[in-house]
């Protein structure tokens, strides 16, 4: 193996001397020569660099109006955010309502901190944020969509989970989780 390779390195030695190392980089064009022939190149270099991120406007957020083919879900935070009910009461709980293993655990996972594992308020956080109790007659007698959105978008102290808990069957799984809370207290007290 040794032996046969110095006849190979002895040609590659003699190529070299006798054809040169730089005849074929001169053929080469300089990237000097390339700017002058394109002349954007060396505007480039000058030119105000663009940071298509930096603003939030473009291009994420969709124009106003814009209408989803997929499947999006519309947005009536900027209701909801001046106390306007509206939308919220007229959504409809697409679920059979029947409470859910995903609904528990979403429950569990965010709001029993605040509002209790049995929803009483009580939950390590929630006396230090007054969360109330959600098993009063007025949290009893919002909509499902009333409690969609508030799951949603938050409300007063009570930040927004929409962000946590994104998938739109996941919330009403949570409104589900909530109404089986309440059903078990109001059952024993009105004895039926
Ligand atoms: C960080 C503590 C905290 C967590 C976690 C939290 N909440 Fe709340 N919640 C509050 C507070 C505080 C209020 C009162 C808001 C207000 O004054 O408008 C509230 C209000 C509510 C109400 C209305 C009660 C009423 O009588 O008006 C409901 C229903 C509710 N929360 C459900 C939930 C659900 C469902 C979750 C989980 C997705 C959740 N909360 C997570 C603190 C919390």
């Amino acid at each position: 193996m040794r032996r046969s390779a110095y006849p190979a390195f002895a040609l590659a030695l003699l190529v070299v001397a006798t054809t040169g190392c730089s005849s074929w980089y001169n053929d080469v064009p300089s990237p000097d020569n390339l700017l002058a022939q394109v002349p954007w190149f060396d505007q480039m270099i000058a030119s105000q660099a663009v940071f298509p991120y930096s603003r939030l406007g473009i291009p994420r957020n969709t124009p106003p109006g814009t209408v989803p083919v997929t499947g999006g879900e519309v947005d009536w935070s900027a209701e909801w955010a001046v106390a306007n009910t509206t939308t919220a009461d007229q959504l409809l709980n697409p679920t059979d309502g029947v409470p859910s293993a995903r609904g528990d655990t979403l429950y569990h996972t965010f709001c029993a901190v605040c509002h209790g594992v049995a929803g009483a308020g009580d939950g390590p956080v929630g006396p230090k944020v007054a969360a109330p109790s959600i098993l009063t007659p007025r949290a009893i007698g919002y909509t499902d969509g009333y409690v969609y959105s508030l799951i949603r978008y938050g409300r007063g102290i009570m930040g927004k989970y929409g962000d946590k808990i994104t998938e739109q069957d996941d919330r009403w799984q949570v409104v589900n989780y909530m109404r089986q809370l309440q059903a078990a207290v109001v059952q024993p007290a009105g004895g039926q």
